[in-house]
């Protein structure tokens, strides 16, 4: 692995977090669900995001994605501070950040055809002058569905599977700088999320595009990411490459995590 792998060059960041923290309650009662997390992250990389159920990965992922007020911590997004942005710039970021989330079916209304769901998310690039029909189309053949077979489809009539497709393909769309996958692939059977992941992982290879993939699962993580980034109790116990944190784990957290995969060094 390469050295420089650690200290990238300041014009490669596409985004960066700096003690970014997220309390919920008041008082001594307050959680912190978000601890004091701090990390930058290179244009094409895939970064996974694991820790245990409760450890802040969803938070995170929602004060990145803007979704939640931010207790304190900053964060830039092609070294613009992001952390208050507001109004316009804020939908601006909004389409250079999209998220894919694990239960594809609730964010379908299920009386809208593939097209039109598609076809409504495009009103945030209403702006721009795009023709949102090819648009649409690219990001179908993207993730390796053909357009003319599912845009007129409605939720019931797909698979898990095809919906979490149409959901990254809904994200592709945005052309985004960085996609949120949060437990996307969590749902899906084995050769699904195999299908998931390699799609993403495709993805990187257009190297715009970065993703943070968050999972509970360590074994999700070594699949198909660059980096691996630990989470307990809010904080981040462990940021390295890959193979330094699944061969040379450094935190005991990660050892256990570890130790809850059976074969690992198989998956990769
Ligand atoms: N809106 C909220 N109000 C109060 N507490 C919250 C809220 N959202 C999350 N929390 C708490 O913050 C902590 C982190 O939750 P979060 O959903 O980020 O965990 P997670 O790592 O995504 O877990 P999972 O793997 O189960 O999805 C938990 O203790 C949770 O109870
Ligand atoms: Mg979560």
């Amino acid at each position: 692995m390469n050295e420089n792998m650690n200290k990238p060059n300041d014009d490669d960041i596409v985004f960066a977090a700096s003690g970014l923290t997220k309390t919920f309650g008041r008082s001594e009662k307050a959680i912190r669900a978000v601890d004091d997390v701090s990390f930058a992250m290179r244009r094409g990389e895939i970064i996974t995001v694991v820790g245990e159920s409760g450890s802040g990965k969803s938070t995170l992922a929602r004060m990145i994605l803007r979704l939640l007020p931010i207790t304190s911590g900053t964060m830039a997004l092609n070294g613009t501070d992001v952390t208050r942005l507001r109004g316009r710039g804020l939908q601006e970021y909004w389409r250079q950040v999209q998220a894919v989330f694990q239960d594809p079916f609730s964010a379908f209304n299920q009386f809208f055809s593939v097209r039109r769901l598609l076809h409504r998310s495009g009103k945030l690039l209403r702006h721009a002058d795009v023709d949102l029909d090819s648009r649409m189309r690219a990001a179908l053949e993207q993730v390796g569905m053909h357009p003319a077979e599912v845009l007129d489809k409605y939720p019931h009539e797909l698979s898990g599977g095809q919906r979490q497709r149409i959901m990254i393909a809904r994200a592709l769309m945005m052309e985004p700088k960085l996609l949120i996958a949060d437990e996307a692939t969590s749902m899906l059977d084995a050769s699904l999320r195999a299908t998931i992941l390699n799609v993403l992982f495709d993805l990187r290879a257009d190297a715009d595009l970065s993703v943070l993939f968050i999972t509970h699962d360590i074994g999700q993580a070594c699949y198909l990411s660059d980096r691996v980034l630990v989470m307990q109790h809010g904080k981040l116990v462990e940021n390295g490459p890959t193979e330094d944190v699944i061969f040379n784990p450094k935190h005991d957290y990660t050892q256990r995590l570890l130790a809850d995969v059976p074969r690992l060094h198989d998956v990769g």
